[in-house]
């Protein structure tokens, strides 16, 4: 039998850092209502491009499995944060690296993206589909933010991490996958600005309406991980106790204790890096699984939970099973250029530059207009 051992991991974390008390600079808000809302303290921001935070994670990820990357097989890119559509992003890391033989994807279920990304490749894997694959997630969110909107513009940061997986005949690797889709939430969490819908209607690229309901999506979140998680651990036979670490979506700190409590496993093992980084969607995952890697919180043999959710609404619960190496065979010296501006002189570049729904994109969401696609409601 084949699995899909996790050989490799690398984040590519942007250094500038973006403070509660720099967003309430210009938003009516502060440092205790995020925090004591969501668990956040700050984010980053990227001062370069999605495909090169992802070559950097990716470069490192190919360093700790000790793989040369002209044998790299497959590139899954997951995320919703493209520097453009077409070409897709996954060439554009493939071409970075010099991973000339890879297949080469883009795979966009919003957060849960890594996860889902984790799960397909592993499965060209265990198939014999593919050998070797490199799996991202990423997002540069701060660049299609609505940044007049408090709702939304606390909640999210910008990172980068992959992983490598390779064939294997130990039983290692993701062990149970549990995906699905609550479409019935899909109008909960919409971000308008983007596709076909709005090309030649004289909307700028970035500018944004973000369709939000926090309350809805809290309480689906956490229904649809817990049960994923419960799902998942049955499948396989495992029990809470087993788990050895949840690496868990980074949407909100009370929602990553919900989870954890419906699941029963206790906070302290849980990894979090919702304080340090907000929601990276699909790079939290992977962030947070690297960092815990390099805290020496994943053992030799670990059992880990990656339950996740996020646009669609999409959901998943993963469970792992870790092999006999926690140190990356080398690393790395491809890094990202100095950031030259602050993250706060950099978000109110972006500030300036949007339309604050005054033109386009307000004219284009009047209701005969909304209707004509709006895709109808549940009752
Ligand atoms: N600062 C200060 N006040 C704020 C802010 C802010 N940033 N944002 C909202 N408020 C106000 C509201 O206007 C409201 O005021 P009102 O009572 O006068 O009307 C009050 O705070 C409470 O707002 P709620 O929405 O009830 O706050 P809640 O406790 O639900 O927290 C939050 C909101 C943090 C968004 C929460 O609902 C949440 O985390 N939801 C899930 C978010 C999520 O899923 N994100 C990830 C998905 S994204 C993806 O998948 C791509």
């Amino acid at each position: 039998m084949t699995y899909a051992a996790i050989t490799g991991w690398g984040a590519c974390m942007p250094p500038a850092v973006l403070s509660n008390d720099d967003l309430s600079t210009f938003l009516d808000t502060s440092d205790e209502w995020i925090a004591t809302r969501t668990g956040m303290k700050e984010r980053r921001i990227s001062h370069v491009g999605a495909i090169e935070l992802s070559t950097v994670a990716a470069a490192r990820a190919l360093a700790c499995a000790g793989l040369d990357a002209a044998d790299v097989d497959l590139i899954i890119y997951g995320g919703v944060s493209n520097d453009e559509l077409v070409p897709n992003s996954a060439s554009g890391v493939q071409i970075a690296l010099g991973a000339t033989r890879a297949a080469s994807i883009d795979l966009n279920t919003a957060c849960t993206s890594f996860c889902y990304g984790l799960t397909t490749a592993t499965a060209m894997i265990r198939t014999g589909v593919v050998r070797n694959a490199i799996v991202i997630g990423v997002e540069l969110i701060s660049r299609y933010m609505d940044w007049s909107n408090r709702n939304v513009a606390v909640l999210f940061g910008d990172g980068a991490a992959a992983v490598v997986l390779q064939a294997s005949d130990e039983e290692e690797g993701v062990l149970g996958s549990i995906l699905g889709c609550d479409a019935e939430g899909r109008q909960t969490l919409r971000v308008r600005g983007f596709g076909c819908t709005y090309a030649n209607r004289d909307v700028n690229f970035g500018d944004t309406i973000w369709d939000f309901d926090g309350q809805a999506i809290f309480k689906r979140a956490v229904h649809a991980m817990a049960d994923a998680s419960r799902r998942v651990m049955a499948e396989r036979g495992v029990g809470p106790d087993d788990i050895d670490l949840v690496v868990p979506h980074q949407a909100n700190l009370r929602i990553i204790e919900s989870v954890a409590k419906y699941a029963g496993v206790p906070m302290e093992k849980v990894m979090v890096t919702v304080q340090k980084y907000g929601n990276m969607s699909a790079a939290t995952v992977p962030v947070a699984l690297v960092e815990a890697l390099d805290e020496g919180r994943v053992r030799p043999g670990a059992t880990l939970l990656m339950p996740a959710f996020g646009g669609g609404l999409t959901y998943c619960s993963l469970l792992v099973k870790w092999g006999q190496r926690v140190t990356p065979i080398a690393t790395s010296d491809l890094t990202l250029p100095p950031a030259t501006k602050s993250a706060l002189e950099m978000v109110n570049e972006i500030r300036a530059q949007q339309d604050p729904h005054g033109r386009s994109l307000a004219g284009l969401m009047a209701p005969a207009f909304a209707e004509s696609w709006a895709h109808p409601q549940p009752a």
